[in-house]
């Protein structure tokens, strides 16, 4: 990052578009610009091209057929399609429509579950959790003993970073006949994923969490699973996703899943080393410091604190000509709600008002990191000092 910006540190909410994906974009939008529907010309020929190309790069990283691979706007949009597109042989044969969802999944799930119940489409059970935010595997199969129409469950936690045994729920799900629906947004190019053999039927994938572009995803969906589409016109892929490809989008979110593929795991090791740096420099400087979430399997860029009494929006407003962290919180038409992650955790007010989310990634440096701490450490002794606070 130039010194000029602020330090980004919240590689959670988006990554940068690496600069090798971005070429590789711009070709495509400026020289073969072709529609990937057009037959009639070498235009067409060559976006469509590039289009499979990228669902094999795709496939490859979450071991997946290319096949089962389809191109949407987002996770907010794959996800949306499985929710809504699964309700269909309920609703013809007046079947109850049943999803569990783990409480902490994020809103593109919770929200629409809660759209569909709202219409009386289905009806929600909730998972449970504890205030680490692990999810209690009993339950979770107590649930699927019973007999229910979608599981969802996010591989890793777009808040507190918390890395799900998915191939462990995916068996669940698999051994009671449950599609399952696997939020993969955080987790696909940071930890190894296996679609096929994870028993997962749905995994939805967001191009701008691994160094690709915002508005550009994709939907693994497995071999005889039928979805009713969400979108219509022009019968694009099948039908199950109209609109004119954003080839692009499409070609950057193949790239940046090659590269993952090819530079995670060290990537990942420096990045949890850089995180692991910041806990401690953080955890030094700042008396009654508190990590939230599951440290013991977390993804490696995640660092997710709370200063207990100290408001985080206090902290913001003194740290984000600086740096660029965030509260976590929903925001919106001007309301701040508190995260609906840390409720699901039952955490204490205060912890939850002092909570700050941290993430690293792959374009962080030590530089950054000595900065950060710094620059946070400083703000919190500043806000105790106007407060008064003795620890
Ligand atoms: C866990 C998780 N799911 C879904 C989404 C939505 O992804 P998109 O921005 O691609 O719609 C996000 C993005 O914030 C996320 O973190």
């Amino acid at each position: 990052m130039s010194e000029s910006r602020p330090i980004y540190l919240d590689y959670h909410s988006t990554t940068p578009v690496d600069p090798r994906v971005a070429s590789k974009m711009l070709y495509y939008m400026t020289t073969a610009f072709g529609n990937a529907s057009s037959i009639d010309h070498t235009y067409g020929d060559e976006a469509e091209e590039a289009v499979s190309q990228a669902a094999i790069h795709i496939a490859n990283l979450v071991g997946s057929s290319p096949k089962e691979i389809i191109f949407t706007s987002g996770a907010t949009e794959s996800i949306n399609l499985v929710i809504q597109g699964s309700i269909y042989t309920d609703v013809i044969t007046k079947n109850k429509h049943i999803i569990a969802v783990s409480p902490v999944e994020h809103k593109a799930v919770l929200d629409t579950c809660y759209a569909l119940a709202k219409k009386g489409l289905a009806e929600i059970i909730k998972l449970q959790i504890d205030s680490k935010g692990r999810l209690d595997l009993n339950h979770l199969k107590q649930v699927c003993d019973k007999g229910i129409s979608l599981l969802c469950v996010m591989a890793a936690n777009n808040e507190i970073g918390n890395i799900y045994p998915i191939q462990e729920i995916g068996q669940i799900a698999k051994n009671c006949h449950i599609p399952f629906l696997c939020d993969a947004s955080q987790a696909v190019g940071k930890i190894p994923i296996n679609f096929q053999e994870y028993g997962i039927t749905y995994l939805a994938i967001s191009a701008h969490k691994l160094y690709g572009t915002k508005g550009s995803g994709a939907l693994a969906v497995r071999k005889k699973y039928h979805l009713e589409p969400i979108i219509f016109g022009g019968s694009h892929q099948k039908g199950i996703r109209s609109g004119t490809l954003n080839v692009p989008g499409i070609v950057g979110l193949g790239e940046a899943c090659r590269m993952r593929q090819l530079e995670m795991e060290e990537d990942e090791k420096a990045i949890s080393s850089k995180r692991d740096k910041l806990q401690n420099l953080l955890l030094k400087k700042i008396p009654g410091l508190i990590i939230n979430g599951d440290p013991t399997s977390r993804l490696a860029g995640n660092l997710h604190i709370s200063i207990p009494d100290i408001p985080n929006s206090a902290v913001i407003a003194r740290v984000r000509s600086k740096l660029a962290i965030s509260t976590g919180a929903a925001c919106s038409s001007g309301v701040e709600t508190p995260s609906h992650v840390l409720q699901a955790l039952a955490l204490p007010n205060n912890v939850i008002e002092g909570a700050l989310r941290i993430g690293i990634g792959k374009f962080t440096t030590d530089k950054e990191i000595n900065q950060a701490a710094e620059i946070l450490s400083t703000a919190i002794s500043q806000i105790r000092q106007a407060m008064c606070f003795k620890i």
